[in-house]
């Protein structure tokens, strides 16, 4: 009877079982790959062993009796969502490959400054260990953070669940092997269905675009100095009512205030040193430019800003509430036409349109009663296209 029930559908079953035990965790397991930093490791001295043990310190797997946070909780491997304050791995492995070994375990043990005193309280680690964590780190700096991998997993699982469903399907229609349909047929739904889901999930991903927002080499926060230090956008972007550019400040306008601020309340001192580095260095910080028009189209911020009197918000959005700088409007050329049919222009206070003579006799016989953009020639091609 057993047999009856089982010989057929128990083999296939069992078959695709062991698919599954066997090759998921092939895939799914992290690959960890030293192909780069072979060669790191055998100059730098150490083991690909003393490299892997500082790694589990780093995890928090080492100690056994380990009662502070990991390292990893706070400084991050992977790219977060949000603003993490706390310095990336990745930014801290540069940092501590410049590092002695001594300073790296007074930074962890003996830290000085607000922030780290408190984020560091509580480690407990031996000046082995720490060494350990050193050799990881400097190994870091060198081979970078590993690549996303869940993403090939990913594909790997809906290709494997493609397979399982196929098998299903042809069992249902062709072989028929299994006696009781409604197995290969809920093997089908359900591989199915959990495709369909993942297609779903990636959909809803692609369909959330958010405005471009890349990390900056310094986490530098227009909301901490605009909102909460009560800062003017003029200050660092001078010449925005003067000239076709907004500028972006230099190093040296940083220190005005830096050469005495050393400690943020949030990122500690880390960021700060950075500003601080590059300047002593005499190198300008390489940001990332965010806004950025195609060369075929002019644009300037003087005209807008200076004799359009436009607010800074209008086309940045609210920048004094970013801590990192997102762009808001999509600088399409409807979305630039658009408002020149809509916005006003201060006809009568601004000089620079005292050339438009007959406006003004229009606006003074009540003919009209206000002047667009696109009435003082905002749209012609030939004023954005040269
Ligand atoms: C609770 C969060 C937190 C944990 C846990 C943590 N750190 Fe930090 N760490 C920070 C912050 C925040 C800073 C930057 C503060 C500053 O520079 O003032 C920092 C800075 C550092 C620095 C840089 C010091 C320098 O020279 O600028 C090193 C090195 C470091 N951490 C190593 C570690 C190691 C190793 C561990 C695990 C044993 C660890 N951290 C655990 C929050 C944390
Ligand atoms: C303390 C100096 C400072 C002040 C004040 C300041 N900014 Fe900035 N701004 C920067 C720096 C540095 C960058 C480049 C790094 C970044 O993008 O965060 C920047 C970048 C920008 C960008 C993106 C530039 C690009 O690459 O496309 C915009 C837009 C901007 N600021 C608008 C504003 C506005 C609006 C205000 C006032 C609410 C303001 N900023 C005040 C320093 C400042
Ligand atoms: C007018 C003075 C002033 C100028 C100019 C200025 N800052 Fe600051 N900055 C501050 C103050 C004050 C803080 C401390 C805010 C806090 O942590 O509460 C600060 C904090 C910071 C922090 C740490 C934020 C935190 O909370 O951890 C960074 C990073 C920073 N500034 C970068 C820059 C850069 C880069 C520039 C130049 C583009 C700049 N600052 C220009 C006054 C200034
Ligand atoms: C009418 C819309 C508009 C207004 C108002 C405006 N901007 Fe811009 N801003 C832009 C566009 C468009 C760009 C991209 C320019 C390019 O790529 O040539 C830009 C770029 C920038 C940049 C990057 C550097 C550059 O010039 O390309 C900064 C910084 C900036 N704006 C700051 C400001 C500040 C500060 C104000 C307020 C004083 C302001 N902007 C007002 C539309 C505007
Ligand atoms: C928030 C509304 C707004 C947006 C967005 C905007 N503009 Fe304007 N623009 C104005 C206003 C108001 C004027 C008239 C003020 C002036 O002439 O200085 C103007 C004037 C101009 C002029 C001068 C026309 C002339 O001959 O006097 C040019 C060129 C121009 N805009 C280009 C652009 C481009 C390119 C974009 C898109 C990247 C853009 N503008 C986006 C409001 C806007
Ligand atoms: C107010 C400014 C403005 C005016 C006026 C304007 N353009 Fe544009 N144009 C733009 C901007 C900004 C872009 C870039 C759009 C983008 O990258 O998506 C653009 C892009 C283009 C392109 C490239 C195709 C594309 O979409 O990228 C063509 C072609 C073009 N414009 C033709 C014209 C013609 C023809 C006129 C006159 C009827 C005109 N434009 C008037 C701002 C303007």
């Amino acid at each position: 009877m057993r047999n009856n029930l089982c010989s057929e559908s128990c083999g296939l079953i069992y078959r695709i079982l062991t698919f599954f035990v066997v090759f998921i965790p092939v895939f799914s397991a992290p690959v960890v790959t030293y192909s780069q930093s072979d060669e790191s490791v055998i100059t730098l001295g150490v083991s690909r062993d003393d490299v892997n043990r500082g790694r589990r310190f780093f995890m928090g797997l080492l100690p056994f009796d380990n009662r502070h946070p990991s390292c990893v909780s706070c400084h991050y491997l992977t790219a977060p969502d949000t603003l993490n304050w706390n310095p990336s791995a990745l930014d801290l492995a540069y940092k501590v490959a410049i590092t002695d070994s001594a300073s790296f375990y007074r930074a962890i043990m003996e830290p000085s400054g607000n922030v780290i005193s408190q984020a560091h309280a509580g480690i407990e680690l031996t000046a082995d260990d720490i060494q350990y964590i050193k050799i990881y780190l400097d190994n870091l700096s060198r081979t970078g953070t590993e690549p996303l991998r869940p993403s090939i997993n990913r594909i790997l699982l809906f290709l494997l669940l493609g397979v399982i469903l196929t098998l299903a399907l042809l069992d249902l229609i062709i072989f028929k092997k299994i006696k009781y349909k409604a197995i290969p047929a809920l093997i089908f739904v359900a591989a199915f269905g959990y495709q369909l889901f993942m297609l779903y999930e990636d959909a809803v991903l692609l369909g959330r675009s958010p405005g471009y927002q890349p990390d900056q080499p310094i986490k530098f926060s227009h909301q901490v100095h605009m909102t909460e230090n009560q800062m003017d956008c003029m200050y660092c972007h001078h010449t925005a009512t003067t000239s076709k550019t907004a500028n972006i400040p230099s190093t040296e306008l940083c220190m005005n205030c830096h050469i005495v601020v050393r400690e943020g309340s949030r990122s500690g001192r880390f960021e700060i040193d950075k500003l601080v580095r590059a300047h002593e260095e005499g190198r300008s910080v390489e940001w990332i430019r965010i806004h950025k028009l195609p060369d075929h189209v002019f644009f300037s911020h003087a005209q807008h800003v200076g004799a359009g009197n436009l607010d800074c918000m209008q086309c940045h959005g609210d920048v004094e509430n970013m801590h990192v700088v997102r762009q808001v409007s999509d600088l399409s050329m409807g979305w630039c036409v658009e408002c020149h049919r809509e916005t006003k222009v201060d006809f009568i206070e601004n000089e620079y349109y005292s050339i438009f003579e007959a406006f003004h006799k229009d606006l003074e016989q009540g003919l009209r009663d206000s002047i667009l953009a696109v009435n003082v020639g905002a749209n012609n091609c030939s004023s954005c296209h040269y």
